[in-house]
C-alpha cells in the first residue's frame, strides 16, 4: 500500500465507553445507569431487550460494570500506554449519571465534572485529543423509573441540560463530539440502547419509534448547543453500520436487503439530512405507528444536522426471504445475519468481512456526502498468556490489518474518512455478553468473567504492531519483518 493514502492529520486512536471501563459505579456521587443493571450470564440478553424484572441490582448476580477495568482510578496508567502507541485521539463517553446522578438534579455533580476535567487534561498533556460521546448506552436509572426513559418527551429537555452543561464545562478541551452511540441499537436491544423497559402486551414498536423521535430531536438540540457554545467543534452522529447483502440475486432478497439497511439508515437520514426519509411514511402506515411530534420539531431537525457521520463496523450482514436459508443464522450478532459462505466468522459468530468495510464506507459517503469517522472496529477474541507472560495475538493483527487495508482502499475510492479509533484498545467488558474473555485490546487486562484478577495491564503483540501503524500513518509494519500491507 502506498504510504501517502491516509491524510496527514488522520485521527488514529482507540475507542472506549464509560460504562465498559470506568467501574466505580457509585463513587463520588454517581447514580445508577443502564449497565449497572446488566448481569453476566443467561439473563443478560433478555434484560438488554427490555424484559427486566427490577430497576435495582439483584442479589446473587454478578455485575461486571460495577468495577469494570477500574479505569476511573487507573486512567493515568492507561493513557500513558495509549500515548506510547502514539494515539492522536481517544474516544470516550461521559457517564450522564456522574454529571446528573438522577438525571434531573438542580445542579450538576462537581465531583463528576472534575473527573472528566482531569481525564481530558491528562489526555491533552499526553498529546491525545478527546473525542467524546454524550450517551453510550447510558441513561440514569432514576429517569427510567420516573418517566420510562426515552418514551417520555421529558428526556429531551433533561438531555439538553446535560449536553449544555458538558459543552460549557469542556469547551476548551473537547473539539470532537458525538450524540448517541449506535443510535439504531434502540431497535435491537432497547434497554441497552435507550433504557426502555416493556410491560406485557405493550406495542413495543410504537414505543421504540416514539423514543427514537425523542432521541433524534434531542440529538439535533445537542448539535445546536454544541455549535453555539463551541463554534470550532465538530459534532457527529453514530451508527452501528454494516451493509446487508442479499443472499441471492432474487429481487425479493435484494429488496429485503434494502429494507434492512433502511432500518438503520432511517436514523442517520434524519440526523444528517434533517428530515424523515420518504420511505418512513409508508413504514409507519404499514405498521400502524403514530409518532407524536411537537410543532417545531421538523424545524429543529432540519436546522441542526450533524457535521460528520461516526460509525462502527464489525461485520457485514446477509439476509434472505427464503425460509430454508433463514434457518442458517450466525449467532452472536445482535443484528441477526445469515451465515455468509464467502467469509469467515469470529469465535462469537460475528462475520469477518474486510471488503464489507470498504463497501459500507462507500455507501455511507455516497448517501450523506459528509466526512466519515470510523469510531469502532475490531475483533473480540480469546487471548492466552504464555508462560513468559506474552500474548501473541496474530489473529487480531490479521483482522485489523485487513480492515485498515480496505479503509485505505475506500479513501482511494474518494471517501473522506477523518479518523479511525479501533474498539477497546485495552480489554474491557463486552457490551453484549458482559464477558471479559471477549477481548479487543492491544493491552491485556488481568481479569476474568467472574471478576477475579489483579487488573494488571500487559502489552500484547498487537500493541507494537498498532504503534507502527500509527507511526507510519497507515503504512503498516508487521512486527519482525518490514512488510507493507
Ligand atoms: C458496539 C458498542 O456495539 O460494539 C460497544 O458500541 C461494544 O459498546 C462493541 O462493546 C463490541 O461489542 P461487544 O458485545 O463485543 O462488546
Amino acid at each position: 500500500m502506498r504510504n501517502d493514502i491516509f491524510p496527514e492529520h488522520f485521527l488514529w486512536g482507540g475507542a472506549i465507553a464509560a460504562n465498559q471501563v470506568e467501574g466505580a459505579y457509585l463513587e463520588d456521587g454517581k447514580g445508577l445507569t443502564i449497565v449497572d443493571l446488566l448481569p453476566t450470564g443467561e439473563k443478560r440478553r433478555g434484560f438488554m431487550k427490555g424484559n427486566i424484572p427490577s430497576l435495582a441490582p439483584l442479589e446473587g448476580e454478578f455485575y461486571p460494570a460495577h468495577e469494570a477495568i477500574d479505569f476511573y482510578h487507573r486512567y493515568k496508567e492507561d493513557i500513558a500506554l495509549f500515548a506510547e502507541m502514539g494515539f492522536k485521539v481517544l474516544r470516550v463517553s461521559i457517564a450522564w449519571s456522574r454529571i446528573f446522578p438522577t438525571g434531573e438534579d438542580q445542579a450538576p455533580n462537581e465531583a463528576g465534572l472534575k473527573f472528566y476535567d482531569d481525564l481530558f487534561d491528562e489526555l491533552i498533556q499526553n498529546g491525545i485529543q478527546p473525542v467524546v460521546t454524550l450517551a453510550h448506552f447510558d441513561v440514569p436509572v432514576y429517569l427510567i423509573e420516573q418517566y420510562g426513559s426515552w418514551r417520555s418527551r421529558k428526556l429531551v429537555d433533561l438531555f439538553e441540560t446535560y449536553a449544555k452543561t458538558v459543552f460549557t464545562r469542556y469547551k476548551d478541551k473537547v473539539k470532537y463530539w458525538m450524540t448517541f452511540n449506535e443510535i439504531n441499537m434502540l431497535l435491537h436491544l432497547p434497554f441497552l440502547g435507550a433504557g426502555l423497559v416493556f410491560k406485557e402486551g405493550e406495542n413495543q414498536k410504537q414505543i421504540q419509534y416514539q423514543a427514537a423521535h425523542h432521541q433524534l430531536v434531542a440529538s439535533a438540540l445537542a448539535v445546536k448547543s454544541c455549535h453555539e457554545i463551541i463554534p470550532d467543534a465538530k459534532i457527529g452522529c453514530m451508527l452501528a453500520a454494516g451493509t446487508f447483502y442479499p443472499y441471492t440475486c432474487n429481487p425479493e432478497d435484494v429488496y429485503k436487503a434494502m429494507e434492512k439497511d433502511r432500518e438503520s439508515y432511517f436514523f442517520i437520514d434524519v440526523q444528517s439530512r434533517g428530515e424523515y426519509p420518504a420511505y418512513a411514511k409508508r413504514f409507519f402506515e404499514d405498521n400502524n405507528l403514530e409518532i407524536k411530534m411537537e410543532p417545531g420539531d421538523a424545524k429543529i431537525l432540519k436546522s441542526h444536522t450533524v457535521d460528520y457521520i461516526g460509525f462502527s463496523y464489525y461485520s457485514s450482514r446477509t439476509t434472505s426471504t427464503d425460509p430454508e436459508v433463514i434457518k442458517n443464522m450466525t449467532s452472536g450478532n445482535v443484528f441477526g445475519s445469515i451465515a455468509n459462505p464467502y467469509v469467515s466468522k469470529s469465535e462469537w459468530g460475528w462475520t469477518i468481512d474486510p471488503k464489507g468495510f470498504r463497501i459500507t464506507a462507500n455507501q455511507l459517503y455516497d448517501r450523506y456526502q459528509k466526512p466519515l469517522f470510523v469510531v469502532e472496529n475490531g475483533l473480540g477474541a480469546i487471548d492466552e498468556v504464555t508462560v513468559d507472560g506474552e500474548i501473541n495475538d496474530d489473529y487480531r493483527i490479521d483482522y485489523l490489518k485487513r480492515h485498515i487495508t480496505e479503509m485505505g482502499q475506500a479513501i482511494q475510492d474518494g471517501v473522506k474518512i477523518i479518523g479511525y479509533t479501533s474498539w477497546g484498545p485495552i480489554d474491557i467488558v463486552s457490551a453484549s455478553s458482559g464477558e471479559m474473555k471477549k477481548r479487543y485490546g492491544y493491552i491485556y487486562v488481568d481479569r476474568d468473567n467472574e471478576g477475579n484478577g489483579s487488573l494488571t495491564r500487559i502489552k500484547k503483540k498487537s500493541f507494537h504492531w498498532y504503534k507502527n501503524v500509527i507511526e507510519s500513518n497507515g503504512q503498516t509494519v508487521e512486527s519482525g519483518s518490514l512488510s507493507r500491507l
